[in-house]
């Protein structure tokens, strides 16, 4: 029998760092390019190319943390002080953030969510593509991805909106396996 698992070795092993375990170094220009590439090679009803990147790098990474605590406070004056301190080290960990944004067209015959779909794809092969390349990665979210004045400070248009934070660098830990769904238990064949 074919031995699917050792014969594609990334798909079977396929698996997130967290963002807090990725260090230096990121890619460089030539792997940021190699990796856009084959993100944007996403099945895309339309061809309507509904998705930008916009990359967080360099120091911008500690001035975007210092101003998400800020925002943070103002959200919940309460709000702790490690919990501000996550904030603000919330983009210092990875290298290189590749901001996935949907870029949609509501009123196009393609639907809405087969739009917002395509960029989950994206999502998903920027991680393929960092593993390939011998990176960590993590698509994070979080309360910035939807907070509207951090979407304005990312300089996101009306129907624009923010897929996810794929954070990419090298792993500093060996991140163990986790558990993963029945695939059996979520599997059926339509009998008609
Ligand atoms: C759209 C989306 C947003 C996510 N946002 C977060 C997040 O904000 N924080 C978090 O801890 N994990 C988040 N995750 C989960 C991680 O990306 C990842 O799935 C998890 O670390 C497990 O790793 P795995 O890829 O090996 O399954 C998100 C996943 C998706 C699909």
């Amino acid at each position: 029998m074919t031995d699917f698992t050792s014969q594609f070795p990334l798909l079977t092993t396929r698996r997130s760092v967290p963002a807090r375990s990725l260090s230096s170094p990121g890619p460089d220009e030539a792997q940021l390019r190699q990796l856009l590439t084959w993100a944007v090679r996403v099945p895309d009803h339309g061809r309507l190319a509904p998705w930008r990147f916009l990359c967080i790098r360099g120091e911008t990474r500690q001035r975007l943390g210092e101003r998400l605590a800020i925002r943070a406070r103002e959200r919940d004056p309460g709000a702790s002080e490690a919990s501000l301190e996550k904030d603000r080290c919330r983009f210092a960990h990875a290298p290189l953030i590749l901001t996935v944004i949907a870029r949609t067209q509501p009123e196009h015959k393609v639907p809405e969510q087969e739009q917002l779909l395509s960029g989950g794809s994206v999502c998903f092969a920027l991680l393929l593509g960092a593993q390939a390349l011998g990176f960590g990665a993590q698509w994070l979210t979080g309360w910035p991805a939807y907070d509207p004045e951090v979407t304005r400070w990312l300089g996101l248009g009306e129907h624009e909106r923010i897929l996810g934070f794929i954070h990419i660098g090298t792993a500093t830990e060996v991140v163990s396996e986790r558990e993963r769904p029945d695939r059996d238990s979520l599997f059926s064949d339509l009998s008609l």
